[in-house]
């Protein structure tokens, strides 16, 4: 897929909650083509210690509006740098990078369950909203410790159901994402995850034991986003892969996991 640097201007920061912030970003002509599960490279300009682009995962991009969103966790000096972005202002870009998620079926009323955990539930949306063009259900299973973690319900709810665990239980059911209930209820033909490894790996792990397919979005350490650099290397089935460029999505048949 053809690569494009972009400079993104700024329509609005949406403050989310203290620590989570929604940048939506525009430009004069329309917007590349991106899919779902694919991550831009954003240069963060004014941040003395941040020298490395910040990879960041589509959140949405939403056609109508010419927009791409980006949900930015600002915990860092260069994504705190980015939630301090103000309307006008230009942000260059790179992107779209890396692979993205199975949004496709060979079945029709084919289910899909799209599990997100953190920051993690950032590249569902556009996931959800995909698969619900293309014909299959999106079902979103989004797990935080608290209620108050959890990020954009009603923007979820608008693309299909939702289901939640909290660690508390102050919101949905009590426990982690594997807990929940829906595993012993539904088939899907596939569960694409995004979230902590440890979330991941047990997604994973409970998906081949329902015999579903899986697939996982990793965030290992990313710097140039091109395959150059080689700090996102994964020791998989095929040998040491980019995660970058052969990722972030794989299908967890090909990690050693
Ligand atoms: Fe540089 Fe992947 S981030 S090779």
């Amino acid at each position: 897929m053809k690569k494009y640097l972009l400079d993104l201007r700024v329509v609005a920061v949406e403050h989310i909650n203290e620590k989570y912030v929604l940048i939506r970003l525009t430009d004069d002509k329309p917007l590349p083509e991106m899919m779902p599960g694919q991550f831009v490279e954003v240069r963060v300009d004014g941040s003395e210690k941040t020298f490395l682009r910040r990879p960041i995962s589509i959140h949405y991009v939403n056609r109508n509006a010419n927009e791409l969103w980006l949900l930015v966790a600002a915990i860092g000096d260069g994504t705190r740098r980015m939630a301090q972005l103000k309307e006008g202002e230009l942000v260059n870009i790179l992107l779209p990078l890396g692979n993205g998620f199975t949004v496709t079926a060979d079945n029709a009323g084919a289910k899909h369950l799209l599990v997100g955990g953190g920051v993690g539930v950032a590249p569902l949306l556009y996931a959800g909203e995909v698969l619900k063009a293309n014909g299959i259900e999106p079902v979103f299973l989004l797990g935080a410790r608290s209620a108050k973690d959890l990020l954009e319900l009603d923007k979820f709810r608008a693309v299909g159901r939702v289901y939640i665990t909290t660690e508390d239980g102050t919101e949905g059911e009590k426990g982690f994402v594997t807990n929940h209930s829906i595993w012993g209820e539904e088939t899907f033909q596939m569960v694409s995850v995004c979230g902590p490894k440890p979330m991941m790996v047990a997604v994973a792990k409970l998906s081949r034991e329902k015999g579903m397919p899986c697939e996982v979005s990793l965030e290992n350490m990313m710097a140039c986003g091109l395959g150059a650099c080689l700090c996102c290397v994964e020791d998989t089935k095929d040998g040491n892969v980019c995660v970058c460029k052969e990722g972030p999505v794989f299908n967890i048949d090909r990690l050693n996991w």
